[in-house]
């Protein structure tokens, strides 16, 4: 039997993706290609085509021996669903119950879900258990919050098994160096960072530091995409020995600020990395950590390359291989 990968294409789905081939796993990856790269597929069956196209479901259900979905397309980007809402309804909420429904039609009964600190919001207590309140903060984790509770219901009328994931801070790069982020436009931290450390970037723009933090920058916890793709090939394997569905928190336990994590990454790069203090950023937690002894206890995962410098490393050798990306001249 095999996996269907929506974005498949993307950043963790491609790290997920390859997981799943060095395992021996059969692969189709359902993409379209709109934030995905055809390039960081490294294997399997790549359907370029929409979740909410039922023709393009029906079609590999019925072509393919699925039994189980691993859902990552999704749009990302906590800023664009504030000015764009409807975009991320569209997208990942109706995006989410056509690929139910057509997992219902077709019989597939597990489905491993990719999701997010952001259905958290402001958190009551660190580290985060996943009991712990839910209350976005913005509409992207809004949405991720609405697909975890589709899913309880579908498996409610139609068992139909979830796990969903709920990530923190995803970086790094895979060990293989082919893989790595690639986001148009790039927001997150690290990528930011790195892009300076090689001079395609005059600064990093710190966002805050008046934060009630140690040295006023936001800390979050950095987990490598190579122990969250693991997660996934877990998850699959716990529904598939008749595991019961839950949700849970994936992060190492520990906290980086800003201002830590562009210190790491000037001694993994050796580069001097100009920083430039700005305002807040709406909407950022000051403190995100996770608590991830329900996913080490309940799937046996057990996250290995969690030293910041570690993580930071593997994306600089990505970043320094491919300056610009999938489209850049020295990729393969
Ligand atoms: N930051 C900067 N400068 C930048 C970019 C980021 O100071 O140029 C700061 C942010 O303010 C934040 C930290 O670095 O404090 C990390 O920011 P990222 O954008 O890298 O990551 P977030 O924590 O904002 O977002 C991540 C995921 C989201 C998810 C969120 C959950 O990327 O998808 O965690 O809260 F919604």
């Amino acid at each position: 039997m095999g996996v269907l990968v929506t974005g498949g294409a993307g950043y963790i789905g491609s790290h997920t993706v390859a997981s799943l081939l060095e395992r021996g796993e059969e692969v189709v990856i359902l993409d379209n290609l709109y934030q995905g790269h055809r390039e960081a597929v490294l294997g399997g069956t790549l359907v370029e085509g929409d979740i909410r196209d039922t023709g393009v479901l029906d079609d590999i259900f019925t072509k393919h021996s699925i039994d189980a979905v691993i859902h990552f397309a999704a749009n990302s980007l906590v800023g664009e669903s504030m000015s764009n809402p409807g975009k991320y309804y569209e997208n990942n909420v109706y995006g989410t119950l056509s690929l139910l429904e057509a997992m219902n039609r077709h019989g597939v009964k597990k489905i491993v879900f990719s999701s997010t600190a952001a259905t958290y919001g402001e958190p009551e207590r660190i580290p985060i258990e996943e009991s712990d309140r839910t209350e976005p903060t913005n509409a992207y984790g809004e949405t991720k919050l609405a697909m975890e509770k589709m899913m309880k219901w579908f498996e409610h009328a139609h068992d139909i098994k979830y796990v969903s994931l709920r990530y923190f801070n995803a970086a790094g790069a895979h060990e293989s160096g082919k893989i790595g982020e690639d986001h148009n436009p790039e927001t997150h931290l690290i990528p930011l960072v790195l892009q300076t450390a090689l001079g395609k970037r005059k600064h990093i723009s710190v966002f805050g530091d008046d934060y009630s933090t140690a040295d006023g920058t936001c800390i979050r916890d950095y987990i490598h995409v190579s122990d969250l793709a693991d997660a996934h090939v877990l998850a699959v394997a716990h529904l598939r020995r008749g595991g019961t569905s839950g949700i849970y928190n994936l992060g190492n336990g520990q906290g980086f600020s800003v201002k830590e994590v562009i210190e790491a990454a000037r001694k993994v790069t050796g580069r001097e990395i100009p920083v430039q203090i700005e305002a807040r950023r709406a909407g950022d937690p000051a403190v995100l950590v996770a608590s991830s002894k329900k996913a080490r206890e309940e799937l046996g995962w057990n996250p290995s390359r969690d030293r910041l410098e570690d993580i930071i490393e593997s994306a600089w050798s990505w970043h320094q291989h491919h300056p610009d990306g999938y489209g850049g001249k020295d990729n393969k």
